[in-house]
């Protein structure tokens, strides 16, 4: 039977980076962590085209733009907008409570 999903701490929100994109190691799991002008969103830190570290990337609005090879994806569904980015990045359902970000895996 599959597990069922909870929620799970990941950052406190004082500690993201206003504006922009947050580092965040959970369980050997590396994510990224957006603070955008709608809200907080977060991806798996590791770009599905080469393997690139997103957080390494230039962030704008809710766009992240990848280091390597400058494909970009929406923060916010993980929809690919620019190539050679082709396939949605990961993404995780994502709220605020407490204080805290939390995501659900
Ligand atoms: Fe990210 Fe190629 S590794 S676009």
């Amino acid at each position: 039977m599959a597990r069922e999903k909870t929620w799970h701490n990941i950052i406190a929100v004082d500690l993201l980076e206003a504006g922009w994109v947050t580092r965040v190691d959970l369980g050997g799991r590396k994510l990224a962590v957006y603070d955008t002008p709608s809200g907080v969103y977060t991806s798996s830190a590791l770009c599905n085209h080469g393997g690139a570290d997103m957080c390494d990337g230039y962030f704008d609005g809710h766009v992240i733009e990848c280091p390597l090879h400058q494909g970009a994806f929406d923060v916010r569904d993980g929809k690919p907008v620019s190539p050679p980015a082709t396939r949605p990045m990961m993404t995780f359902e994502t709220r605020i409570k407490e204080g805290m970000v939390q995501i659900k895996t």
